[in-house]
């Protein structure tokens, strides 16, 4: 099973979210599971976890000229805590890029939609943002479920309307995954006209645990509320089989100022035209839950995570 996991804009927790996955994911003694660092942006779980940059992307990237044979991903991971394993990215946008996009041109594919279709195994596609030519494309392309995961703003909630449309196309069960605070779920699912799979709440203790720092995740379980809990659950839906489509999706509204209509799908596959219902005006309709929301850890950055010169 590959899952990819994947943001539009700033930094809404992708990385956090896809080690939650990992760890928390059902029946995990007798699951493989590989957090695969294939953000062109760079990577954070090396220096997260305290792990080395090689092996990782950049070897398996050499790999995959010389060999067709997907068990190999295995060859170029290291261990994360709970289990898991991690197929970890430079920290530099400028090699992750090259080794994603030569990655993707390999013979026969990127390997890691290959390896993920063995039996026992989850792949978790840490895809970063995925703007437009993402190398990371080829292999969320790949994906049985997509999640995006999005900040509650309305400058968050904007960029992903622009794009949900297209992302949607890509996988067979796309899903829209809302984090931190702003406006409520059901207002946002009413004007982007898609269901949510949840919301995370802003839980930074526990995003600092995700992070390697702190005690484990598996020894706060037993007093977390937050982010684990939320993870867990969005783990097990996630590891059930796809739900089979529903009825017809009417988007009764899909304006968000600024934005043009998106084509929006429904995680059953339907087709969405917005533009159906009235169109109305996000922040005027559905006033923010609060007046000065925090988001997750750290100001987003237009620039990748190049180091500066
Ligand atoms: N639910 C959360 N609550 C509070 N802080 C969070 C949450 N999720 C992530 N964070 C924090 O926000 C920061 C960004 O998280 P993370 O690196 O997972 O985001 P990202 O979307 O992968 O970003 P990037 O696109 O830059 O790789 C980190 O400091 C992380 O600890
Ligand atoms: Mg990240």
């Amino acid at each position: 099973m590959l899952i990819a996991l994947c943001s539009v804009k700033g930094s809404p927790g992708v990385t956090t979210l896809t080690v939650a996955l990992a760890m928390t994911w059902p029946h995990a003694e007798s699951t493989r599971r590989l957090v695969a660092e294939v953000d062109p942006s760079g990577g954070d779980l090396a220096m997260r976890f305290g792990l080395a940059t090689t092996p990782g992307l950049v070897s398996l990237a050499a790999a995959a000229r010389r060999t067709r044979d997907p068990a190999v991903v295995w060859d170029h991971t290291q261990a994360l805590p709970g289990g898991a394993r991690a197929l970890v990215a430079p920290p530099g946008g400028t090699h992750a890029s090259a080794a994603l996009s030569t990655l993707a041109t390999a013979p026969d594919g990127p390997l890691l939609p290959a390896v993920a279709r063995d039996t026992g195994v989850v792949v978790f596609a840490d895809c970063g943002r995925v703007d437009p030519g993402s190398p990371a494309e080829a292999i969320a392309r790949c994906a049985g479920a997509l999640v995006l995961v999005t900040g509650a703003q309305g400058d968050d909630l904007a960029h992903a309307a622009a794009r949900l449309g297209e992302l949607a196309r890509w996988t067979p069960r796309p899903g829209l995954l809302l984090t931190g605070e702003g406006y409520p779920t059901v207002d946002v699912e009413r004007e982007l006209g898609v269901p949510a799979i949840g919301r995370l709440p802003h839980d930074p203790v526990a995003a600092a645990t995700l992070a390697g720092h702190r005690q484990s995740l598996a020894r706060r379980r037993g007093n977390n509320g937050g982010l684990a809990r939320h993870a867990a659950a969005l783990a097990r839906t996630l590891a059930e089989p796809a739900a089979p489509a529903g009825p017809p999706f009417v988007s009764t509204a899909a304006g968000v100022p600024g934005v043009p209509a998106q084509q929006l799908r429904q995680p059953g596959g339907v087709i969405i035209a917005p533009g159906h219902g009235p169109h109305s005006s996000f922040p005027a309709s559905t006033p923010p839950q609060v007046s000065d929301p925090r988001r997750n850890g750290h100001q987003p950055s237009a620039a990748g995570k190049e180091p500066f010169a």
